[in-house]
């Protein structure tokens, strides 16, 4: 196998394992929440220095906002308290955000945060990277919004087109996913259709730049044949 490294243009993050990382330690879930975030920023700012176009962190599922209120509302103070160093961090390297998810359930405050960050960084869009962060985000009632629009339009649609109705507009090439189990929770079910899946034991606040880099091995190994045979 050769040591060349293929970089997935665009990379999904399930960022599972926040809560056990801090229970661990005897630390309150929240601890682990704050960590969670810190992580995801300088993670995904190496994902973008590897040469990804795209990258999607999965920062909290519509299910999670059944958790404790008390667990809700600390994830989610956490886009006002690291609004600046996701500006900071994102605006040097020029890139792009966009927040995909049921955003309409979040509270005004929140709402109005993400709202500020995706304007004051759209300068960069058209500059070909983009982060993306689900919040509030499910595939499925991303799904049935992007039919019940097909169908507002009275209009057929194709695969393709399908693709575009959807709040993130954008295949997968790689899927990662932390904490230990082996499965999408309802992360971008369409989008993963071809995606290559990895998984991680690592907790979220441990998987760092080092295994990112084992992760991107890992797919550069991979025969992607889309249903065709392989070459050679
Ligand atoms: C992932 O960590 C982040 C969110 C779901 C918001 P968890 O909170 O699920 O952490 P574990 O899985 O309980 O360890
Ligand atoms: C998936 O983690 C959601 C995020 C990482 C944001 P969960 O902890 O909610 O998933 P399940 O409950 O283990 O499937
Ligand atoms: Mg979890």
């Amino acid at each position: 196998m050769s040591d060349k490294i293929t970089v997935p243009e665009h990379i999904g993050i399930i960022m599972d394992g926040n809560g056990r990382w801090a229970e661990e330690r005897g630390l309150p879930r929240k601890d682990g929440h704050t960590r969670g975030m810190i992580n995801m920023i300088s993670l995904a700012a190496a994902a973008f220095d590897r040469g990804a176009k795209s990258v999607t962190c999965y920062s909290m599922s519509k299910e999670n906002l059944r958790r404790s209120p008390e667990e809700v509302g600390h994830i989610l103070s956490l886009v006002l308290e690291y609004f600046e160093p996701f500006l900071k961090v994102f605006g040097e390297k020029r890139i792009a955000a966009k927040f995909v998810g049921s955003l309409e359930l979040l509270p005004e405050e929140i709402r109005a945060s993400l709202k500020r960050t995706e304007s004051i960084l759209s300068e960069f869009e058209g500059l070909g990277r983009t982060i993306y962060v689900a919040i509030a985000y499910g595939s499925r009632a991303e799904i049935v919004r992007a039919v019940n629009e097909a169908v507002r339009r009275g209009e057929e649609v194709t695969e393709e087109g399908f693709l575009d109705l959807l709040g993130l507009p954008l295949n997968l090439d790689l899927v990662i996913r932390t904490g230990g189990e082996s499965r999408l929770s309802n992360f971008f079910l369409y989008q993963a259709s071809y995606a290559e899946l990895y998984f991680s034991d690592k907790y979220f606040p441990d998987f760092g730049e080092a295994e990112l880099d084992e992760a991107l091995r890992w797919f550069s190994g991979r025969s992607r044949r889309y249903g065709l045979l392989k070459k050679g």
